[in-house]
């Protein structure tokens, strides 16, 4: 298939320039692809855009994210409508288009948490980024040099999005460890969790970081329920290593896949490439590189029934 995969909108951490070599890692064809910490579900919607699963289930703790994919997938033009409405009026606002972003990130940290809302405010602030502070407010700033995704733009893909997933999504905004609970044997998850520079921030509502040990435990438990998974966790740019490694009695094997150049390092005149780790869970590794990954896969679930 030719093309871009669509998304909805600029998210930091976000896996779609990598999603093509993160899907040769996975079955060609299974029966759900589970993600537990989705963000803007960049590799749930290139899966789906090659027609990978039969069903996707989409869960992120952030709520007002989950509520963006669900609308966007569900109700396409419900939200673009009104997404428009509020794009358009920073053009009208009196104080301007700055104000303008204020004054919705008011709205929302006041309780207005609508996807159009959540979906605008990361449409306009810096980098896509989403930051909370300790007291659980949105405190991110605007970009002053964007006007946010136009709606125009926003629309075609919203509408490319939704047909991919509509009727095949479930969402959830609960911790991943419940998500993991309800997996089975034949489906696929895959793993994103914040990264570990930044999310070792405890009281913070949506970015409470992750703990290292529940996570292994969390894993522990899949690899016992011979549940099949690929996860996103450290890397390396240049020679900076960062993120802690996974531990070897996982039994996971680790490939380095390249994210390409840093943008950090460009701005201080370095060229230097950036390397994500993904790791692959013992049911996944026989796949690796096969020109016949359905067939094994097929013969490999018949076997575990
Ligand atoms: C690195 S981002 C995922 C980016 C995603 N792969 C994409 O392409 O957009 C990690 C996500 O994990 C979510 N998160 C953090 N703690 C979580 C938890 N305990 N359970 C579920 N999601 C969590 C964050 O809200 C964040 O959206």
């Amino acid at each position: 298939m030719n093309g871009k995969t669509p998304h909805l909108v600029q998210y930091q951490g976000s896996k779609r320039i990598l999603a093509p070599q993160i899907l040769q890692y996975m079955p060609y064809r299974f029966n759900r692809l589970i993600e537990p910490f989705a963000g803007m579900a960049a590799i749930t919607i290139a899966a789906a855009r090659l027609g990978r699963a039969n069903e996707y289930i989409i869960n992120d703790i952030n709520s007002p994210l989950v509520k963006i994919l669900q609308s966007a997938i569900e109700t396409p033009k419900i939200l673009i409508d009104k997404y428009r409405k509020l794009w358009e009026e920073q053009f009208a606002y009196i104080d301007g288009s700055i104000e303008h972003f204020y004054k919705v990130r008011d709205d929302f940290n006041n309780g207005d948490q609508t996807a159009e809302k959540m979906l605008y405010l990361l449409a306009r602030c810096v980098k896509g980024s989403v930051r909370y502070g300790s007291n659980g407010k949105f405190n991110q700033s605007p970009d002053k040099r964007r006007n946010g995704t136009s709606p125009k733009t926003l629309q075609s893909n919203l509408y490319e999005i939704s047909y991919y997933l509509k009727g095949k999504t479930k969402f959830f905004s609960t911790d991943y460890r419940e998500i993991l609970d309800c997996a089975h044997q034949g489906d696929i998850i895959y793993m994103d969790p914040p990264y570990q520079g930044v999310s070792n921030v405890r009281d913070n509502r949506y970015f409470s970081g992750i703990d290292f040990d529940d996570f292994v435990q969390a894993i522990e438990k899949l690899n016992e329920r011979r549940i099949d998974y690929l996860i996103s966790y450290d890397g390396k740019c240049g020679e900076k290593q960062y993120g802690m490694e996974l531990p070897e009695h996982l039994n996971l094997k680790k490939v380095m896949l390249n994210a390409g150049l840093s943008s950090q390092s460009l701005l201080l005149g370095k060229r230097e490439t950036t390397y994500e780790a993904l790791y692959i869970s013992p049911g996944l590794q026989m796949f690796e590189n096969s020109p016949h990954i359905e067939t094994q896969y097929s013969l490999f679930n018949t076997m575990s029934l």
